[in-house]
């Protein structure tokens, strides 16, 4: 076949997702039908991030067009198409954003036996000047496959049966792990399916990029200061390259498909960092560890932090296995 010419056989995500699921004997399909809605809220999504500039969506809540209608910001409408896709689905209980203060509890008869934790649109300051944005999720369930009730909200890395990101870049893909690997699917926008162009996705053992906001220098710690200086010290090795997007999803791809790494420290300002564990840190860390990279707070893996609170906050190190171990050496040895 040519490459200009129609594939009649396309592995969409859809049907990746049947054959993965088909391979797990007691699978009831509700994982399949929860992420088929995950796959629809981030089709939408970036079909309005796409368009943002022309029907207003740009901007604060609160102004109106010329309509006189009232303007939906981005990530309300990107919140909003996540919950009414999810809570649609009849597989969640229970449901975590980042947009919301308290957890949302799902419809009696539509209950399911997942929670799902999601920043619906994450990398706000580059909303609107065009920048790379994305959506981040991790599906979870309780060990006795029961229907979560509000205690159950907590659940943490080690509860994670699915996780991803979709990424609104120059072009939208969709990067997903079952724990069997991470699979990377583009959306083919004159079909609108996504199809899958990037299989058994491994992260480099060691990069050549680190990725950390370095206008915060004068707030680390000497261990994140040692270990960047080392990066740029030609008498250390080749200097490596410095690349920071300003979304971690932006960020964190492209960590997965060069290598190196991507840091978020604490800070004297703030001491358990920016991200937030459970809908930020927990889905990259498992996508990170699906890759083959490590993914630490500093000290032990982020998968392994037990959840204290639904927006909890942890310092982040995620990237190739090399790069990662450096650093927790040197942050061991500043201790
Ligand atoms: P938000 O959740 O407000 O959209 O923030 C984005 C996150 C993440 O995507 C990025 O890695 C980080 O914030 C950047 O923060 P700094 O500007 O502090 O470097
Ligand atoms: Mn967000
Ligand atoms: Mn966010």
């Amino acid at each position: 076949s040519t490459s200009s010419a129609m594939d009649s056989n396309c592995l969409t995500l859809t049907r990746f997702v049947l054959a993965e699921q088909k391979k797990v004997p007691y699978a009831t399909g509700e994982l399949t039908q929860l992420l088929n809605s995950i796959q629809t809220a981030v089709k939408v999504i970036s079909s309005a991030v796409r368009r943002a500039g022309i029907t207003q969506l740009f901007g604060t809540v609160g102004e109106t067009n010329v309509q006189g209608e009232e303007v939906k910001k981005l990530d309300v409408l990107a919140n909003e198409l996540f919950i009414n896709m999810l809570a649609s689905s009849y597989t969640v209980g229970l449901l975590i954003s980042e947009e919301n203060e308290t957890v949302i509890e799902i419809e009696t008869d539509k209950k399911g036996k997942y929670i799902v934790a999601f920043d619906p649109l994450d990398g706000s300051s580059n909303i609107d000047c065009l920048v790379s944005i994305g959506s981040i999720f991790a599906v979870m369930k309780k060990e006795d496959n029961s229907i979560p009730s509000l205690k159950d909200a907590l659940l943490s890395g080690n509860r994670v049966v699915a996780a991803g990101y979709a990424l609104y870049g120059s072009a939208t893909m969709l990067v997903i792990s079952m724990g069997n690997g991470v699979n990377g699917f583009m959306l083919d926008p004159s079909i609108g399916e996504f199809i899958l162009t990037d299989k058994d996705m491994t992260i480099p053992n060691k990069g050549n990029i680190y990725a950390i906001n370095e206008g915060y220098t004068h707030l680390w710690d000497d261990a994140i200061r040692e270990y960047v200086q080392t990066k740029k010290d030609p008498s250390k090795g080749k200097p490596y390259n410095a690349r920071y997007v300003g979304s971690m999803v932006a960020d964190i791809h492209r960590t997965i498909k060069y290598g190196g790494i991507f840091i978020y420290p604490a800070t004297s300002a703030s001491p358990k960092g920016k991200l937030r564990l459970l809908y930020e840190c927990v889905p990259m860390a498992y996508l990170i560890t699906q890759a083959g990279g490590l993914a630490y707070d500093g000290h032990i893996p982020i998968l392994d932090i037990k959840a204290e609170s639904l927006h909890q906050r942890t310092p982040a190190f995620l990237g190739s296995k090399e790069d990662v171990q450096e650093i927790l050496a040197i942050i061991k040895k500043h201790k």
